[in-house]
């Protein structure tokens, strides 16, 4: 049985607390978050509020973290350094160098680090990496990718609107499709953007340019109440592949139109099904799997996450 524990009890470990409590081989173990009250709703878990002393008291095997942005690389490297393998939220860091630093201490250390880049695990965008690699519906085109919503609420310390402590949306938004478009295509060649940057919003617009195709995408923290949604369309010499109102449709050249099935659903799981799993349950699967069976971490690189960083380091 892994023992893990999660230090950053806020938004995002409302996804991963769940995960890791569904999981029958691991035991999360303990918690541990600054504000005490963050982690009463989890009385069965040890909590902690100085991280320093969860690591002095607790056997770890697997640390998540789940705190904001500008922590993430001292606390990983802390960890590691204990001997203890890291899952660590997205983004790794907001400065390059990080990467570099974070990797070199998991190596010393002889453990595992991963950042949870979770659309490299979501299932729609697995099922257009698939279809990309497989080269079904000819030459890819063109794509356009969309993360859209309103300017985030108060966080704790507000640290998610301070720029040097979150990165705006280049680095928290817009990250997840650049760092899709690395992990499916490599680095592209030309980036070139757009950013309409106010006290209370924060828009950009980036076109990727590859050598046969290029990409635009855009993410927003808008001032008005403009709801959450996440989209892309990429269009094939055969085919136009889109994801939209949470919904993944294929409209083939042949007339066809169909929504790929869920892998669940599938007597035969054939190679064109979308995953069923919950991306954040499947990103910390197969992490786990990874330290379980002492498995290299393939799915997310340092060089891919060098890449992604340096280019938002551009934009
Ligand atoms: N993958 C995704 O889809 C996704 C979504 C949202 C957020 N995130 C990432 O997750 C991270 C956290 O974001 P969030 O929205 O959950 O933030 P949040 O502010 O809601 O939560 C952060 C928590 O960390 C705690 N904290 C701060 N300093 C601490 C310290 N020194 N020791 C212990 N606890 C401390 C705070 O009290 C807070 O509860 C960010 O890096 C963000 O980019 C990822």
């Amino acid at each position: 049985m892994l023992k893990v524990a999660l230090v950053g009890v806020g938004g995002i470990s409302g996804a991963h607390i769940p995960a890791w409590l569904t999981m029958e081989d691991v035991e999360l173990v303990a918690l541990c978050d600054i504000r005490p009250e963050q982690m009463e709703k989890y009385p069965q878990i040890r909590h902690y509020t100085e991280f320093d002393c969860m690591l002095e008291q607790e056997q770890i095997d697997i640390l998540d973290i789940c705190l904001p942005t500008y922590l993430h690389a001292d606390f990983a490297v802390k960890a590691m350094e204990k001997g203890i393998h890291v899952l660590c939220e997205k983004p790794l860091s907001l400065q390059e160098a990080d990467v570099g630093r974070v990797y070199a201490a998991a190596q010393a250390a002889g453990v595992k680090v991963m950042a949870a880049q979770v659309i490299r695990f979501w299932p729609e965008y697995e099922y257009l990496k698939a279809v990309c690699d497989s080269g079904r519906y000819g030459r890819l085109l063109s794509g356009s990718m969309s993360r859209l919503g309103a300017i985030p609420g108060t966080t704790w310390d507000n640290w998610m609107h301070d720029e040097k402590r979150s990165g705006l949306v280049p680095y928290d938004l817009h990250i997840h499709d650049l760092d899709f478009l690395v992990y499916a295509f490599g680095a592209p060649n030309k980036a070139t953007a757009h950013r309409a940057k106010r006290p209370d919003q924060d828009y950009l617009c980036a076109v990727y340019e590859y050598d046969d195709f290029f990409v635009t995408v855009d993410a927003s923290w808008f001032a008005s109440p403009y709801p959450f949604r996440m989209s892309f369309r990429f269009q094939f010499e055969q085919a136009i592949i889109a994801y939209e109102d949470n919904v993944l449709t294929v409209y083939e050249r042949s007339g066809k139109i169909f929504q790929p099935a869920k892998a669940a659903d599938c007597a035969n799981q054939a190679e064109y099904t979308l995953p069923a799993t919950n991306a954040y349950a499947e990103e910390i699967r197969y992490f786990t799997d990874c330290v379980k069976y002492d498995r290299p971490v393939k799915r997310v690189t340092p060089e891919s996450l060098e890449t992604v960083i340096h280019l938002l380091g551009t934009l």
